[in-house]
């Protein structure tokens, strides 16, 4: 799979806005580390400008791209071949360019997270009951891999309960996944694992998530992640969660999936993530 020596193979991670990707950074890391020859950059595509984007860069040579916010659901309507994930999500966050010239799209997001929360944190899944808070295209990548881990419980709950119904129609009405409003958690017994996938972080909101929903051996996760801990996490510290963790350990588990799809070639995550956290 390697490039030749004086030629690399280019990839690239599409969002808006794109200053802020990790990407480049954690791909470059990935490449120094496993001795393959790539350059990674990223491209900052308004909504509509992402196809010209995709296409510009595939005619520039490029064999593969990221795609982030606000294109993950473009990018699959784009996709002529989809990974199972990615067909389960409705949503791609890895492009590939295949020779015959066909666009190929998977998602790793779900995978990600999953080995960050199993892996990394060493919290299993299986039989115990998770909360998942908001039912936009965060959550929809991290419900399919979250059903298939077999929770005793799976209870997706919305500021707007008719998306999170809605969700659970689309996702085809799986008998363990219960969708529910913040207010109908009211007095619900703690969950062992809460993931935060609203966007209300980004903007620096808390959401009034019920606190009867988190007790001290709740494990919080939330899918944002920043420099400082986010609203979530400072809410369960508040609430004396046994664990708070932001989603840098998804991010890294994610792109690791992406170069493997891409290169054949597995990264060790591990020191990366150590270099990220410094
Ligand atoms: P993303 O792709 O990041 O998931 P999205 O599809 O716009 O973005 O979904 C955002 C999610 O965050 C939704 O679940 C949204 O709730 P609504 O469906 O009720 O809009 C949730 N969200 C955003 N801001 C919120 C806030 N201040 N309080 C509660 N939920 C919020």
């Amino acid at each position: 799979m390697s490039a030749t020596p004086d030629k690399p193979d280019r990839y690239a991670v599409i969002g808006h806005p794109i200053d802020h990707s990790r990407s480049p950074v954690i791909h470059q890391l990935f490449a120094r580390q496993t001795g393959e020859n790539i350059t990674y950059e990223a491209i900052d595509a308004p909504r509509e400008g992402f196809e010209i984007a995709v296409r510009g860069f595939r005619a520039a040579g490029g064999k593969g791209l990221n795609i982030t916010v606000p294109h993950k659901r473009a990018a699959f309507a784009l996709c002529e071949e989809l990974g199972t994930e990615a067909a389960q999500a409705g949503a791609v966050n890895t492009i590939s360019f295949r020779a015959d010239g066909r666009l190929r799209g998977d998602n790793t997001d779900g995978i990600g997270f999953i080995r960050d929360l199993t892996e990394n944190l060493e919290q299993p899944i299986e039989g115990r009951s998770v909360l998942v808070l908001g039912a936009g295209g965060a959550a929809r990548g991290i419900l399919p891999p979250l059903l298939a881990a077999e929770p005793a419980v799976l209870v997706l709950a919305n500021r707007t309960i008719e998306r999170a119904e809605a969700m659970l129609t689309e996702l085809g009405s799986p008998p363990d996944l219960e969708a529910s409003s913040f207010e109908a958690l009211q007095g619900h017994k703690p969950f062992d694992v809460i993931v935060n996938a609203t966007s209300a972080g980004l903007r620096g909101e808390q959401p009034p998530f019920p606190p009867s929903c988190i007790g001290s051996d709740s494990v919080c996760y939330d899918l944002a992640y920043s420099l400082k801990d986010t609203p979530f996490v400072q809410w369960a510290r508040a609430h004396h969660a046994l664990k708070a963790a932001q989603g840098w350990g998804m991010l890294v588990e994610q792109a690791a999936e992406s170069f493997w799809i891409w290169r054949g070639v597995r990264p060790d995550t591990q020191p990366i993530l150590a270099q990220l956290r410094r």
